[in-house]
């Protein structure tokens, strides 16, 4: 095995998703690693217009996370039949909890164009992959957040209420929300 291949697996084998954070702050240096790691990650096309926004201030994420809870619990209520209310309901016990984390990136991607969707319907996203190489790119900066010791989770659950998510994160309409990732320093 050589080195490389071993740091590889390394780090491939340590990661796991982490859901608690200290409050230590993460500093504009580390944010710019992982931006530059998520940077680096292979693009269909070359260039699916990838974002990758840090949002910082903890009254940010606390906001977006309890008005995310909030606009799902409305979700279930108007939802009809009981079984799917209360499945639906337990299946979200986990989309909501990244309100204390110190670090939220947003991850987004240009939409596929009209034409493709007009020409391959449902498998636009797909052929167009964009949302695929946001996860791509995610996954690099997941690498990147383990090998400096960051902890990290990507969440696409809040994406059950994606109209409400991409209005408060003001993702413009030729872009799509792909998914959150909730970064900071292991909890001890
Ligand atoms: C695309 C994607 C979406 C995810 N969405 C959520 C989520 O909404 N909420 C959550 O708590 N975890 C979420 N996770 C984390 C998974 O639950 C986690 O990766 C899985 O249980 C495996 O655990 P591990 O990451 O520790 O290996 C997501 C992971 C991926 C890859």
């Amino acid at each position: 095995m050589t080195e490389d291949l071993y740091t590889l697996m390394r780090i491939l084998t340590r990661r796991r998703s982490c859901r608690s954070f200290s409050l230590d702050p993460v500093d504009k240096k580390t944010l710019q690693i992982l931006s530059d790691a998520f940077a680096l990650a292979p693009q269909a096309g070359g260039d699916r217009d990838l974002h990758c926004r840090f949002i910082t201030d903890q009254n940010v994420i606390r906001n977006l996370a309890d008005q995310g809870q909030e606009a799902f619990a409305a979700h279930c209520q108007s939802i009809t039949s009981s079984f799917i209310q209360e499945e639906t309901a337990r299946y979200g016990e986990n989309f909501f909890w990244f309100g204390e984390a110190p670090v939220l990136a947003v991850v987004s991607c240009r939409n596929a164009p009209a034409f493709l969707e007009k020409s391959a319907g449902q498998k636009a996203p797909l052929i167009w992959g964009g949302e695929l190489s946001a996860a791509m790119a995610s996954f690099s900066l997941l690498l990147a957040a383990e090998s400096i010791g960051l902890g990290a989770c990507c969440l696409t659950g809040p994406l059950s209420v994606w109209h409400e998510m991409e209005n408060l994160l003001d993702i413009s309409g030729r872009d799509t929300l792909v998914l959150l990732i909730a970064l900071g320093h292991f909890s001890s």
